[in-house]
C-alpha cells in the first residue's frame, strides 16, 4: 500500500541519514547492548542533566530495522524527562507486541513508521534493541 511505502522511505531515510549519530566528548551515560539473536550491537550515550535527557547519540553495527529505530529514538528522547524517556521505551515496546497506545500522550512522529515490523517477531528485538540499551542507561544512572 501507500502508508507501507511511506514508512518505508521513512525508515530508509533514518538509515542512510542517521540522525544523532556519533559519540560524546566527555562524561555521557553509555550503554552497549546487543542483539543476542543476530550478534549486532550499538552503543547509546545519554546527556543528562536537571533529570532530563538533553542529548542522545548512539553508533553501532545492525540492519536497517535497527539503526533506523536507534535514530529515532534519540531524536524522540531529546528533552524529556528521565521517566518519560522510560515510559515511551515501555509504550514503544507496546506498539511492537501490536497493542494500543494512548495516542493523546504519545506523538508517534517518525516512530509510526516501525509499527509495520511488529508483523514480523524477528526483526521485534531489531526495532527495539536501541531503548532498551536507553532504559538500562537511565535505570544504571538512577
Ligand atoms: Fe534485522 Fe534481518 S536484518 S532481522
Ligand atoms: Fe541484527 Fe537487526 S539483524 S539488529
Amino acid at each position: 500500500s501507500k502508508l507501507d511505502t511511506l514508512y518505508r522511505q521513512v525508515i530508509m531515510d533514518h538509515y542512510k541519514n542517521p540522525r544523532n549519530r556519533g559519540e560524546f566528548d566527555g562524561d555521557s551515560v553509555t550503554v552497549n547492548m546487543n542483539n543476542p539473536t543476530c550478534g549486532d550491537r550499538i552503543q547509546i550515550q545519554l546527556k543528562v542533566n536537571d533529570d532530563k535527557v538533553t542529548d542522545a547519540k548512539f553508533v553501532g553495527e545492525g540492519c536497517s530495522i535497527s539503526l533506523a529505530s536507534a535514530s529515532m529514538m534519540t531524536q524522540a528522547i531529546k528533552g524529556l524527562k528521565l521517566d518519560e524517556a522510560v515510559a515511551m521505551a515501555h509504550i514503544f515496546s507496546d506498539i511492537m507486541l501490536g497493542k494500543e497506545y494512548d495516542e493523546e500522550r504519545f506523538d508517534l512522529g517518525d516512530i509510526e513508521a516501525l509499527q509495520g515490523v511488529a508483523k514480523f517477531p524477528a526483526r521485534i528485538k531489531c526495532a527495539t534493541l536501541a531503548w532498551k540499551a536507553m532504559e538500562k542507561g537511565i535505570n544504571d544512572h538512577k
